[in-house]
């Protein structure tokens, strides 16, 4: 994808995925992704969120424009998801989490997802 700003613009990007494992072990799943993006993501001042639920993963990245596409390009391909769909992409005046801070985030189809209990911060985002 053609980045659209220089390459240190903020840039914010909303995928969703759907998961290609089977359902007993998306925890578990879900857990290593997470460590590992905790790990890498704060090396590059990437910050979001991972979210799963009904197979389907939504993830928001933002930070420096390269660092969100060279992660990108990393988790796109990655065999524990497909049919990958981007829902939003460009630039952004600020970030909306200032944090990479993602505990297991499960969504069931019981109990509402507010994405502003994903972060303590800024986040003021109601899904739904
Ligand atoms: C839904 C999903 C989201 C992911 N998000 C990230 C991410 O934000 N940052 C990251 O580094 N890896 C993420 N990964 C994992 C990458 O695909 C890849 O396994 C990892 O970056 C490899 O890191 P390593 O080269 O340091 O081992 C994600 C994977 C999936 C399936």
């Amino acid at each position: 994808m053609e980045q659209q700003a220089s390459p240190r613009a903020l840039r914010r990007l909303i995928y969703s995925s759907r998961y290609t494992g089977s359902p007993g072990d998306l925890g578990d799943v879900l857990s290593k992704i997470i460590a590992k993006s905790i790990q890498n993501n704060r090396l590059v001042n990437v910050t979001g969120f991972l979210v799963a639920g009904e197979g389907v993963f939504l993830q928001l990245l933002e930070g420096p424009a390269t660092a969100v596409q060279e992660t990108f390009d990393r988790l796109s391909g990655d065999p524990r998801h497909a049919d990958l769909v981007i829902i939003s992409d460009g630039q952004a005046q600020s970030r909306m989490f200032n944090d990479w801070n993602m505990g297991q985030h499960y969504i069931g189809a019981s109990g509402a997802p507010r994405l502003e209990d994903l972060e303590g911060g800024r986040a003021r985002v109601r899904a739904g």
